[in-house]
């Protein structure tokens, strides 16, 4: 009787499944930015510790560099569950129809960091927290950028400068106002055509933070930059909610210890990236620096203290108040 080889020979040749061991949660945490930022670098520190303390059991698969979904795509992304996890900006939760992430976008509103912390670890960070969930969004962390510089095709000293000048802002309507309390022309666009929009002359000027105008090589298009500090760039970390709560308990707990360390190194390096990044820009020579002067900074001051005014109503009345009386700043926002 002849023998049946074919089979033993297939099964020779399949891999051996490992019947203990179930597949991997996948978690895909999408971002705009390049790796080398505060964010970048936070978000690869969740990854390995996310892997470790799961000890495998969840994948977590960092898309740097808009190389997934851009700003304008990726909250819809997590909502439709195309993507686990997001730290958008939080200028960048309006068109979900939440204004008051932009409370954070109100020019010279922090004199410093710790009073960014002091929002965000008080009672307003936990109610913009929780104005995600009936989107579907669970809130996790704040993470820090930093402070934003101003830079353009000429020199920006007075708001005179702005005049006219046609400058990339993030979706947000305070943003816009600020660049419009200047004399400039608010262009909203996502953080990937920037560059080339700034090239090509589209618009001609920017804001941001040191990290982000070197890792997206905007400074090699803007002769000239103002030290101005008027406002701060910082992310929600976020996940959707229908896949947070589908975890399992200890999983689910193993991820929070991650993200909290994870936050406390990428809070912790960042305001570092972003003097390097200073550092590197001012070396490549393309960029003249400005600081701005006590007087011009007053003169700054005073040009954008109608924003205040004129968006109380968008951010919302009491969270308008309670912000200012927690940074102990008068309700019509600070004086020069
Ligand atoms: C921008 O669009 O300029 C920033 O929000 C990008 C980022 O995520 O830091």
């Amino acid at each position: 009787m002849s023998r049946p080889i074919l089979p033993i020979l297939v099964a020779l040749t399949l891999p051996v499944p490992d019947l203990g061991r179930a597949d991997p949660i996948i978690l895909r945490f999408s971002h705009v930015v390049a790796e080398d930022t505060p964010k970048g670098l936070g978000a690869l520190r969740f990854e390995e510790l996310a892997e470790a303390y799961t000890d495998g059991a969840v994948d977590v698969q960092v898309f740097p560099n808009s190389t997934l979904y851009d700003d304008r795509h990726e909250l819809e992304a997590l909502q439709l569950g195309s993507v686990e996890m997001l730290a958008p900006s939080l200028a960048k939760f309006g068109p979900l129809g939440i204004n008051q992430f932009e409370l954070f976008d109100l020019p010279f509103l922090f004199a410093d960091i710790d009073a960014v912390h002091k929002l965000t670890g008080g009672p307003v960070g936990l109610a913009l927290m929780d104005s995600l969930e009936p989107r579907g969004i669970t809130g996790l962390a704040f993470w820090d950028n930093g402070f934003k510089i101003m830079s353009a095709t000429r020199p920006l000293r007075l708001p005179a400068d702005f005049e006219g000048l046609p400058m990339r802002i993030q979706s947000s309507r305070v943003i816009a106002a600020q660049m419009e309390a200047l004399g400039a022309v608010p262009r909203v666009m996502t953080l990937a055509e920037t560059r080339e929009a700034l090239e090509t002359g589209w618009v001609e000027g920017t804001e941001n933070t040191p990290s982000n105008m070197l890792s997206q090589n905007i400074y090699e298009v803007q002769p000239y930059a103002t030290l101005s500090s008027h406002g701060y760039l910082g992310y929600a970390v976020i996940v959707n909610s229908a896949y947070w709560e589908a975890l399992p308990g200890n999983v689910r707990q193993d991820l929070v210890r991650a993200l909290d360390e994870a936050t406390d190194y990428a809070n912790g390096i960042a305001a570092e990236k972003n003097a390097e990044a200073l550092a590197l820009i001012a070396e490549a020579g393309k960029t003249e620096f400005h600081e701005l002067t006590a007087s011009e900074r007053e003169a700054w001051v005073a040009a954008l203290r109608p924003v205040y005014a004129d968006l109380r109503e968008w951010l919302g009345e009491s969270l308008i108040d309670v912000a200012l009386s927690t940074l102990n700043l008068p309700p019509e926002g600070p004086s020069p």
